[in-house]
């Protein structure tokens, strides 16, 4: 039988996948954790600055912390500073910044970070069946790792492709349309060292 859900079990911390909103010092997350962007990357935040009008660096932070996190893997307090430290920003605001959105991950995740959307869309199409296929297939619950560091598994808002619902996104790769064999399948092909066609999956086998 279907899971039925009530809006009161939303999880009060649905926008951080699960995640704790506030940072507690840890031997791997903490303000001396080493962090310093390459040179390579220092050079691309000078062009996304330059996208922006003279004193409003600010508005670079959404993607100099992307940057960070593609350089890190994930995005320890420290890369959160040196944002703050580039963007010439309090860094309460980045950490309000980073700690709003799911894309930002503040502690390590495994190889591939799987996002299933629940929203309102993908529910009326199933994603419950989506979820559960996940946590069944790879044995862990929203919010885990599996013990070989190769799955991460979170539940997020909303990701823009209501359209082709239920859906979810495996590091940058959207899958959607996805039945509970397909998800079993692309998990399949990911252990596999392979990359899953991303995009619709209906419009793969018609
Ligand atoms: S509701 Fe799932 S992508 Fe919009």
């Amino acid at each position: 039988m279907r899971q039925i859900r009530y809006l009161h079990e939303t999880p009060a911390c649905s926008s951080s996948g699960g995640a704790l909103f506030v940072h507690r010092d840890s031997p791997e997350n903490n303000p001396d954790t080493p962090f310093e962007f390459t040179p390579e990357n220092k050079k691309r935040i000078e062009a996304i600055i330059g996208n922006y009008p003279g004193g409003h660096k600010s508005a670079a932070v959404m993607a100099v912390l992307d940057l960070a996190q593609r350089q890190h893997g994930w995005l320890p307090i420290s890369a959160m500073n040196k944002v703050a430290e580039i963007l010439e920003m309090p860094p309460m605001r980045v950490y309000e910044v980073a700690t709003f959105y799911t894309m930002y991950n503040r502690k390590p995740v495994g190889k591939y970070h799987i996002q299933v959307c629940t929203t309102t869309p993908c529910m009326l199409r199933d994603s419950d069946s989506i979820l559960e296929a996940i946590k069944k297939k790879l044995g862990i619950e929203v919010g885990e790792t599996t013990p070989d560091k190769l799955f991460t598994l979170i539940e997020v808002e909303c990701l823009g492709a209501c359209v082709n619902a239920p859906m979810v996104q495996i590091n940058d790769n959207y899958y959607e349309d996805l039945t509970p064999k397909d998800i079993e399948d692309i998990i399949d092909e990911l252990k596999a060292g392979k990359v899953p066609k991303p995009g619709p999956r209906y419009a793969i086998f018609v």
